[in-house]
């Protein structure tokens, strides 16, 4: 949620480098964007809208400087408009911020800067920075003296960068937002996240809680709360800026979901032998629970908390499930043998964070699953496990919920130390079976089908149930349409009232080891003439119940739900499609939330 970008150097126009920057961010927000360039004055252009509308407002070779910061918002305080958008300034425009997370002392903050004469032109949190900043240069504090002061008055989370008229050095802080500094050899970079700057470097730094950085074309220099220079380490990011691409699709989503046979070979890589039928995750090799296991996770990755927390169950393992933002270790039985397990593509998602800090605090052991190295989850917990899906920059996730089944099913095995040359050889198969699906899918025909019906109705049972869930969550966050999930067995205790001759109901009866209790509700929907999708592996046994099958391979009870889920995204895409939707920047979502 909101991206920030960061640039000094001599690598072309800062403005360039600046645009391509946001475009790489605009999957974290995308209501209003602007930025700042330093040259011997500060200029400020911000639009309300994506980031194509601030482009509009910038005709190339507008401007050119030293150095500059750039903002893609998704609004928290104030809604969308050209003065709420980043960056803010001073009154006369001596310094220009940009901020990513929630100031939470704010309103306590604006009260005293008022007061002392400051005015402000915009609702947001954020703008209180360049005022604490003046405010301190106004004291007689230097520079980056007074950028530190500012930032010490701050509560809440904060990835903030600052540049200041006549300057070529970006200023840099961080506090449970994420921010990145990247090392180029014509220059340097902060950001968000690494797509903003792929183009141009692959080396980075990753800033820790609390530490500043200055940023300026010779170097970066990272420092403590104290002012202390701190050692860094520079890590090599293994992706081709390809991947963070759209290579020829029309949109992000739907180039993800085509990466997920590639995704699930780089997710399996070195984990599992299939002569030996043995699951190895390195990472985890230090890793003991001999306790219960709780998850924790939001959206799309608690859907695949409660398709690993099933894995766990059949293996005899005590597991639990939890919305990361019900969490509260207050009222929940956890101990020093708790295992908790953050499920989080992002691994910076406000809600899930602050899960996992409290069981860190309460003593539990922690483990990060997630896709990104270096994410606050990675850092922060005892334990990490890599996905390995690789960018995913459409807000919807697709290919990250596929990698983070697949990882669970392993860390499953690794958990109960139990595996098989089956286990692995259906994992080892999942691949290829997904590519199958995606190259006969007849998904797109369902879609045109039920174009314009009143609502989307999912069900499933055991594996299929996670999947139902999520089937929905995809259908209504990009088609903006009427969508539900249920556990099959659930629909006759309520739900069946919505149930109409314009609700399709889709019918996830893949691998379902109770096929025919799954059938029975299908029969259920059938009889209020509700239009009947089967997702299925079995199409000559449930074939006579549908009106349209989504036929998939048939991966096992385990893994079938995998491939079933792949045929609903394509439903999703091809709805959302029609209907002319925003598919990769759905209104009003943003793809890291990192507010709670
Ligand atoms: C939906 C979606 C969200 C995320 C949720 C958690 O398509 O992407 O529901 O799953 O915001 O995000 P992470 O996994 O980054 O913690």
């Amino acid at each position: 949620m909101c991206g920030i970008i960061g640039y000094t150097g001599n690598q072309g126009n800062v403005l360039d480098v600046l645009m391509t920057g946001l475009s790489g961010l605009e999957y974290r927000g995308y209501d209003s964007a602007g930025i700042a360039v330093s040259n011997s004055s500060l200029t400020v252009r911000k639009r309300e809208g994506e980031v194509s509308a601030l482009e509009a407002a910038v005709p190339d070779g507008d401007l050119d400087g030293l150095a500059g910061i750039g903002h893609t918002r998704w609004s928290t305080h104030g809604p969308p408009s050209d003065a709420n958008a980043h960056p803010h300034t001073d009154a006369d425009s001596t310094v220009a911020v940009v901020h990513n997370g929630i100031i939470e002392n704010y309103q306590k903050l604006r009260r005293a800067l008022e007061a002392d004469g400051y005015e402000f032109t915009s609702e947001t949190d954020t703008e209180v920075i360049p005022h604490l900043i003046r405010s301190a240069l106004d004291s007689g504090a230097g520079r980056e003296e007074a950028f530190r002061q500012a930032v010490q008055h701050l509560e809440g989370s904060y990835a903030v960068a600052a540049v200041f008229d006549g300057s070529e050095t970006v200023y840099a802080a961080r506090n449970e937002s994420p921010l990145v500094l990247g090392i180029g050899d014509d220059g340097h970079y902060l950001a968000s996240d690494v797509p903003a700057f792929i183009e141009f470097t692959d080396q980075v730094v990753y800033l820790e809680d609390g530490q500043f950085a200055r940023v300026n074309p010779s170097g970066i220099v990272v420092t403590d709360e104290q002012g202390a220079v701190v050692e860094t380490a520079v890590e090599t990011i293994e992706w081709d800026p390809e991947d963070a691409g759209k290579s020829g699709y029309d949109h992000y989503m739907l180039k993800e979901i085509h990466e997920q046979p590639t995704a699930i070979r780089k997710c399996l890589r070195e984990r599992v032998n299939e002569l030996e039928g043995t699951v190895t995750v390195e990472e985890l090799a230090d890793l003991e629970c001999d306790g219960p296991v709780q998850f924790v996770a939001c959206g799309t990755s608690y859907h695949a908390a409660l398709y690993g927390a099933k894995m766990l169950q059949e293996r005899g393992i005590p597991a639990q499930c939890f919305l990361a933002s019900e969490y509260d270790v207050g009222k929940i039985p956890i101990t020093e043998e708790t295992l908790v397990v953050g499920v989080t593509q992002s691994g910076e998602t406000a809600d899930t964070m602050s899960a996992l800090r409290a069981a860190n605090r309460v003593g539990a052991t922690t483990l990060a699953l997630t896709n990104v190295v270096g994410s606050s989850a990675a850092r922060e917990c005892d334990h990490v496990m890599y996905i390995r899906a690789g960018p995913e920059i459409g807000v919807a996730a697709t290919k990250t919920f596929a990698s983070q089944q697949v990882a669970l099913a392993m860390l499953s095995s690794v958990l109960s130390e139990e595996s098989s040359m089956e286990f692995v050889k259906r994992l080892r198969d999942l691949p290829d079976q997904i590519q199958k699906v995606l190259d006969e899918a007849n998904a797109r025909e369902v879609a045109e089908e039920y174009d314009g019906s009143d609502a989307y109705f999912f069900i499933g049972r055991g594996y299929n149930a996670p999947v139902a869930l999520e089937g929905a969550l995809k259908m209504k966050e990009i088609s903006y349409e009427h969508a539900e999930g249920f556990a099959a067995g659930e629909l006759k205790h309520g739900p069946l009232a919505l149930v109409t001759d314009q609700t399709p109901v889709f019918a996830m009866l893949a691998g379902d080891s109770n096929l025919s209790k799954t059938l029975g509700n299908v029969k259920e929907v059938e009889a209020r003439d509700a239009p009947v999708v089967a997702v299925t592996d079995s199409p000559e046994e449930v074939g006579q119940f549908a009106d349209h099958v989504l036929e998939v391979p048939d991966a096992g009870p385990r893994f079938t739900p995998i491939l079933a889920n792949i045929q609903l995204q394509l439903v999703s895409y091809w709805v959302a499609n029609q209907m002319g939707r925003s598919i990769d920047k759905p209104r009003n979502l943003a793809k890291s939330v990192t507010v709670e």
